[in-house]
């Protein structure tokens, strides 16, 4: 295998001194790894733009509300491994959770009214998570050029606000969401779905498909457009609970009173015990 796998700080930080010292540049793809063809396309974009790619694999348990999620949560480090090979990765970063919290953090960062909505309402303590281990991330790998994809926005529009706050000197490149060909945006968490819960997962796609013809349509109002899109979650499968439908600004992902402009139209649906996200991005008619 091409692809090296680091897991401890020291070595990370010596193996990206000395790809500096021969100029590149080099991108990083922050994951948690199970690794499926999202992230892949990540991936690929670093691989383009960037004379190096680091992957770091970390399942942080600071972002995680819930210890059974957090013990739940799929860890497939070989598979991982390979598909990083085969994309033409240069290092894994794959620390233990001693690697990264030796001890309980004194200082930690917080994330204003970007985390006060949408996923942030329902998971307190999230972004905070986040926007800790991300921080953690560029100080380690210190990459010119970071990636990020579209299918988690509210995390993407923090992180943006975060170097932007912080002045961490790096690019921040969203990428679009890959989804299945029924729509399922892919995620880590979709292995967890049985194959009931796989059918019945496409109605959040569909309801914020829904949403967005309305948008496009011409429909501005919030709470309208909402209820139509709500109403493509089947009612009588009892599997399914909606966790919110929201209608936000795309950069500081606050809920319109009007739909004026762009706007990132954003769910969480429950399927069984496997909690999914997605959101599409929405223009009215000009
Ligand atoms: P994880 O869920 O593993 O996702 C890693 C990156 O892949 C994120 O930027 C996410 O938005 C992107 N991604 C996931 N599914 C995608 C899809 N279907 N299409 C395009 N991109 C997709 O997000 C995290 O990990 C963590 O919160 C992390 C940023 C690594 C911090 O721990």
């Amino acid at each position: 295998m091409s692809t090296e796998l680091v897991a401890s700080i020291g070595d990370m930080r010596d193996r990206i001194s000395e790809v500096r010292r021969s100029g590149a540049i080099v991108g990083l793809v922050p994951t948690m790894g199970a690794l499926h063809a999202g992230h892949a396309r990540l991936i690929e974009q670093a691989r383009a733009e960037c004379q190096r790619v680091a992957v770091s694999i970390f399942v942080n348990p600071l972002q995680f509300d819930r210890e059974d999620d957090f013990r739940r949560y799929p860890r497939t480090l070989q598979a991982d491994r390979e598909l990083c090979d085969r994309v033409g990765v240069d290092f894994v970063f794959a620390p233990s959770v001693e690697e990264m919290y030796p001890m309980p953090a004194e200082c930690t960062v917080e994330v204003g009214r970007l985390a006060d909505h949408l996923c942030g309402r329902f998971r307190p303590g999230h972004f905070r998570g986040v926007a800790m281990v991300v921080m953690k991330l560029f100080g380690i790998v210190r990459p010119e050029v970071a990636y990020f994809g579209d299918k988690d926005a509210q995390q993407l529009a923090i992180i943006r606000r975060l170097v932007a706050d912080l002045n961490v000197p790096v690019r921040i490149v969203g990428v679009s969401t890959v989804r299945e060909p029924d729509g399922l945006a892919l995620s880590s968490r979709n292995r967890q779905l049985g194959q009931a819960g796989r059918q019945s997962a496409t109605a959040l796609f569909r309801a914020l498909q829904e949403a967005d013809r309305q948008i496009a349509g011409g429909d501005t109002d919030p709470e309208h457009v909402k209820r139509r899109a709500a109403a493509e979650i089947p009612g009588d499968d009892r599997s399914l609970k909606l966790e919110y439908l929201e209608i936000v600004d795309p950069d500081d992902m606050q809920p319109v009173g009007r739909i004026a402009g762009p706007v990132r139209v954003a769910g969480a649906l429950w399927v069984g015990s496997t909690r999914l996200i997605d959101n599409v991005l929405s223009r009215p008619p000009t």
